[in-house]
């Protein structure tokens, strides 16, 4: 648990998942890493209560996780699940990551060239994977949980805009592959997300929160690959056969 005298790096290398509550009230990592909570609270007018509380809340959800049973859920609620915690982390975190990467490329790359290509990959990862779960959200999703209704009547319905549910889950599972290649090359350049010696503060902050989101988009992609996309072919099958 952090207290309000330790410094901004000694909270940093304790909690990794800190680093996402100090970008949310604007602390610097680069420029007030040595300065106590206290001080860098003081600094920015911020209350430090307000800061340790949402420290600890991230640290309780760190430890958390979430329990679901993914082959009994309703597909309608397992949909929910990934938008409300998968869908939301690659809209949160790649933003800041990318952000971080172009600061710690302008600072570091002199001595570590391989940041530059970290950065520029993380930039289109980032709008990879935005475009990607724009697609889930507004096309497949809403269409695998009409399929899930139990009063649905005529499959296909009038307005699908594909034959079969499984055309864009392949175009989906292609491009979880594309984005599992791109994250594959960051851990080999990121010497699997183990910063160097000399790293400064964002650049430690970068790696762990780069290894958080690794494990984050295996958990999605496991999620959608394994238990949605199959069930929903599944429930596709059972519907043509009954209409
Ligand atoms: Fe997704
Ligand atoms: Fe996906």
């Amino acid at each position: 648990m952090s207290t309000s005298t330790d410094s901004i790096r000694e909270i940093i290398l304790n909690q990794p998942s800190s680093a996402k509550v100090f970008h949310r009230f604007d602390i610097d990592l680069c420029l007030q890493a040595d300065l106590s909570l206290e001080g860098a609270c003081r600094d920015l007018q911020l209350s430090v209560d307000q800061v340790l509380e949402k420290l600890a809340d991230a640290e309780a959800q760190e430890k958390g996780g979430v329990a679901l049973d993914p082959d009994s859920i309703p597909l309608a609620r397992l949909i929910q699940h990934i938008v409300r915690i998968h869908h939301h982390c690659v809209r949160q975190e790649l933003p800041r990551l990318a952000e971080m990467a172009s600061k710690v490329a302008a600072m570091r790359s002199d001595r570590a060239p391989e940041l530059t290509k970290v950065a520029e990959l993380i930039e289109k990862l980032r709008g990879e994977m935005h475009a990607h779960i724009e697609k889930e959200e507004e096309v497949l999703f809403p269409f695998i949980s009409q399929m899930d209704q139990e009063s649905i009547v005529a499959y296909p319905p009038a307005h699908a805009c594909f034959r079969s549910v499984a055309h864009p889950i392949f175009m989906m599972e292609q491009e979880h592959e594309s984005a599992d290649h791109i994250v594959a090359d960051l851990i080999q350049l990121t010497n699997n997300c183990e910063p160097p010696t000399w790293a400064c503060v964002t650049h430690i902050a970068l790696f762990s929160g780069l290894r958080e989101f690794e494990s984050d988009l295996r958990q999605h992609v496991h999620l959608e690959n394994d238990v949605l996309f199959p069930r929903a072919i599944q429930l596709e099958t059972q519907l043509k056969a009954r209409s």
